[in-house]
C-alpha cells in the first residue's frame, strides 16, 4: 500500500492501533518520509527523523494560523497557546508560564490528587463493574486542572463539559484545521473565554494560591502575560492535559490486561510503577502524531519537502523504531534507557509531563491497592488511532482486595 492509498484511508475512515502499527512498520522500511497527496500532508516515521523535525522549530513551525479563518474567539484562545507558537513568542510565553507551573507546584498537588482519586473510586466502592473513563480517567485530570486554576467547585461541571467538547473525538481526526471545526470550537471558546476572563479579573483583584494568580503575577525581564494570553493558556491546559492523561490511564489498564505478569510484578514491587508508565507511554503512544508546517524547502531523509507543507511527525511510529529500540514490540517495564517521544521533544516538550506522570501513578496505585483483580469487560470503545491511542469507554470487571 502506498502512502497515498493509505492517506485516502487516513482521511476517510477511522483506524485501530494495530492497523496503524502495521502501517508504521511497513513505512519505516519502505517510505520513511512520504508524501500523501490525498491527505495533503507529508509523513515522517523514523525516530531520528521525527526527533529532527521536533528539534528544528525554525524550519518546522507549530504556527498554523495561516490555515485558520480569523475568528475573534479562536484568536484570543490561540494567543496564549504556546503549543502553536514559534520562537521568539514561544520563549516568552513558556518562560512566563513555567515560572508559575513549576515542578514544586505540581509536587504539592499530590495529596489533593490522592483525595480526588479516592473520592472518585469511593463512589464505586463495592461495585463489581465500572467504566474507567467516565468514573475515573476523565474526571481526574479535569478536576485536577480545575483545582490547579482555582475554579470554584460549583463551576467544575461546566468546566468539565467544555473540556469534553474541546477534545471531542471528531476534533482529533482532521489533521488540517478547517472552517467548520474552527466555527464549532469558537462557540465553546466564546463561553469559556468569557468565564476565564472574569476568573482572571477576580484573581487580579484578590490573588489566591492558585495557578491563575501566579500567572497574573509572573514577570520575566519586565514582561508579563496579558489576560488573553492567560485565557489561551488555560484553554491549552484543558486541551493538552485532559484527553492525553485519560488515554494514558486507559492504556495502562489495557497493557495490564494484555500482560498479566506485569500486574503481578507491580503489586509485588510498586517501585517499578514509574518505569512501567514510561513503557506504556512508549508502547501505546497517547498522541500519535505531532504536526508541523515547513517554513522553507527542506531535505528530510531522501526527500525534499517544499515550503508551506504540513508534516505529520509520527511519535507512535518513532516509539516502535527498531533502529532506536531493542525489541520495540516487546513490552518491557524495565527498559532503560527509554527515549520515547510520547511527550514530545525540543522546545515544545510537554509542560505537563510531571503532572501527567504523577496523576497516573497515583491513580494506578489506588486501583492496584483497592482491587485484587480487574478485567476488561465487553463494550470497549477506542479513539481513532490516527489521532489518539486509548479507550474512550473502558468497562472493567473488578475484584476487591
Ligand atoms: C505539549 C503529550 C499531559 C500540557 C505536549 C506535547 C506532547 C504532549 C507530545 C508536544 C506536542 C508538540 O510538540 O507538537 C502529552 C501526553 C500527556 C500530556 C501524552 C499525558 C500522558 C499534559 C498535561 C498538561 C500538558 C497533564 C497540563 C496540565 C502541555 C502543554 C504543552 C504540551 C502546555 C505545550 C508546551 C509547549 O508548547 O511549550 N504534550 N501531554 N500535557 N503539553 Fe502535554
Amino acid at each position: 500500500m502506498t502512502a497515498t492509498e493509505q492517506g485516502t484511508r487516513l482521511a476517510d475512515q477511522s483506524a485501530d492501533a494495530a492497523t496503524m502499527l502495521a502501517w508504521f512498520r511497513r513505512m519505516r522500511e519502505s517510505e520513511p518520509v512520504s508524501h500523501d497527496e490525498e491527505a495533503g500532508v507529508w509523513h515522517v516515521f523514523r525516530h531520528a527523523d521525527v526527533e529532527r523535525v521536533l528539534a528544528d522549530p525554525g524550519t518546522f513551525s507549530s504556527d498554523f494560523s495561516s490555515f485558520m479563518p480569523a475568528q475573534e474567539d479562536v484568536d484570543r484562545f490561540i494567543k496564549g497557546n504556546l503549543l502553536r507558537k514559534d520562537p521568539p513568542q514561544h520563549r516568552k510565553l513558556r518562560t512566563l508560564v513555567s515560572k508559575a507551573f513549576t515542578p514544586a507546584v505540581v509536587a504539592r498537588l499530590a495529596p489533593r490528587i490522592e483525595v480526588i482519586a479516592d473520592q472518585l473510586l469511593d463512589a464505586k466502592a463495592g461495585a463489581d463493574q465500572l467504566e474507567l473513563v467516565a468514573d475515573l480517567a476523565s474526571p481526574l485530570p479535569v478536576t485536577v486542572i480545575a483545582e490547579l486554576l482555582g475554579i470554584p467547585a460549583e463551576d467544575r461541571p461546566m468546566f468539565g463539559r467544555w473540556a469534553d467538547s474541546l477534545v471531542a473525538p471528531e476534533s482529533q481526526t482532521s489533521f488540517i484545521p478547517n472552517e467548520d471545526r474552527t466555527k464549532a470550537m469558537a462557540v465553546v471558546m466564546r463561553e469559556m473565554n468569557a468565564y476565564c476572563l472574569e476568573h482572571i479579573r477576580r484573581r487580579r483583584a484578590a490573588p489566591g494560591q492558585d495557578l491563575v494568580s501566579k500567572l497574573v503575577a509572573a514577570e520575566v525581564d519586565g514582561q508579563r502575560l496579558d489576560d488573553d494570553e492567560i485565557v489561551g493558556f488555560v484553554g491549552l491546559l484543558l486541551l493538552a492535559g485532559h484527553i492525553t492523561t485519560t488515554a494514558l490511564l486507559t492504556n495502562v489498564v489495557l497493557c495490564l490486561e494484555e500482560f498479566p505478569d506485569v500486574a503481578a510484578a507491580l503489586r509485588a514491587d510498586p517501585s517499578a510503577l514509574p518505569g512501567a508508565i514510561e513503557e506504556v507511554l512508549r508502547f501505546r503512544t497517547p498522541l500519535a502524531p505531532s504536526m508541523r508546517r515547513t517554513t522553507r524547502e527542506v531535505q528530510v531523509g531522501e526527500h525534499t519537502v517544499p515550503a508551506g507543507r504540513i508534516v505529520l511527525a509520527w511519535l507512535a511510529s518513532a516509539n516502535r523504531d527498531e533502529r532506536q529500540f531493542t525489541a520495540p514490540d516487546t513490552f518491557d517495564i524495565r527498559r532503560a534507557p527509554n527515549p520515547h517521544l510520547s511527550l514530545g521533544h525540543g522546545i515544545h516538550f510537554c509542560l505537563g509531563a510531571p503532572l501527567a506522570r504523577l496523576e497516573v501513578r497515583i491513580a494506578v496505585e489506588k486501583m492496584l491497592g483497592r482491587w485484587s483483580g480487574m478485567a476488561v469487560a465487553d463494550g470497549v470503545e477506542y479513539h481513532d488511532a490516527r489521532g489518539i491511542v486509548g479507550a474512550k469507554k473502558l468497562p472493567l470487571h473488578l475484584r476487591w482486595a
